[in-house]
């Protein structure tokens, strides 16, 4: 199988930002969609929105940090379609903080969505790959990994993590499956400063009006990555705005 037509496809987060925008990449190339997040009425507008364009989606309200979430999500993909070809894990949290101010509760927010709810994604997904013979892991990290500013350090010790785990996984997975890293810079979404304190999140406010790429660009590194053929692993995309150092 190659492209997107008719691939079946999981996608966390899917209920704003970069998720909805690859929602809607994916759904005009043909591609039917299950997606999840935990707010409800915004993913049933992002269902409706992409339906409306004729596309074949469903929603499942999932907290990634719950494993029979992520079991939910590939569950409903089997039931309705009878086949899951991609899982893009890219819930995600930026409640950035400096260490200073003792954030533990987003701290652990950040470490239970990204690393505990991409791994709740990879033992939700990885069987049905397996028993297929085929399937891909779409990772979304962040060019946080590469390079720590403050204060982002925690933020991007758990992205770090989703790079390594990400390899570690597709070292592991064999000639039959694949997995990919794609890591955004800069985006311009609703997330960027959520949860962070005013004035952190008035800095990155302002910086991603100025710098930021559409949720878009992104959608399409992953659509890249998802319409190679079976046997080619697009392993790794770093996509960021020219303007970011
Ligand atoms: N924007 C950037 O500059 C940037 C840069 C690099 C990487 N990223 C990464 O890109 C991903 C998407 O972020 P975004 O920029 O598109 O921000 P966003 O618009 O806030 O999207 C985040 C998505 O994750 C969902 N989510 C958060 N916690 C969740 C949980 N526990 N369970 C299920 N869904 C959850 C949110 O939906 P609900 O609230 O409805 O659950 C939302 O759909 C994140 O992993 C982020 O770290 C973003």
């Amino acid at each position: 199988m190659s492209g997107i037509q008719g691939k079946v496809i999981a996608i966390t987060g899917a209920s704003s930002g970069i998720g909805e925008a690859t929602a809607h990449h994916l759904a005009e190339r043909g591609a039917r969609l299950v997606l999840g997040a935990r707010r409800r009425e915004r993913l049933d507008a992002v269902v409706d929105a992409v339906a409306a364009r004729g596309a074949d989606a469903t929603g499942v309200v999932v907290d990634v940090r719950r494993r029979e979430d992520l079991r939910l999500l590939t569950d409903t993909a089997l039931e309705r379609y009878g086949r899951l070809d991609v899982l893009v894990s890219n819930a995600g949290t930026m409640a950035v903080s400096p260490f200073d101010e003792l954030r533990q509760d987003d701290w652990d927010a950040m470490v239970a969505t990204h690393v505990t709810g991409l791994l709740n994604g990879i033992a939700a997904a990885l069987p049905v790959f397996r028993r297929q013979g085929a399937g891909q892991f779409v990772n979304v990290g962040s060019t946080a990994a590469y390079v720590v500013r403050p204060p982002q350090g925690v933020y991007a010790a758990t992205k770090a993590a989703v790079k390594v785990l990400t390899e570690g996984l597709r070292q592991e997975a064999g000639p039959d499956l694949r997995v990919t890293l794609v890591s955004p810079g800069f985006t311009h979404t609703e997330g960027v400063g959520k949860g962070a304190g005013p004035e952190v999140a008035a800095a990155l406010v302002r910086r991603r009006d100025e710098i930021a790429m559409p949720p878009s660009a992104v959608a399409s590194a992953i659509g890249y990555a998802v319409a190679q053929p079976d046997g080619v692993d697009v392993s790794e995309i770093v996509v960021r705005p020219t303007a970011q150092d």
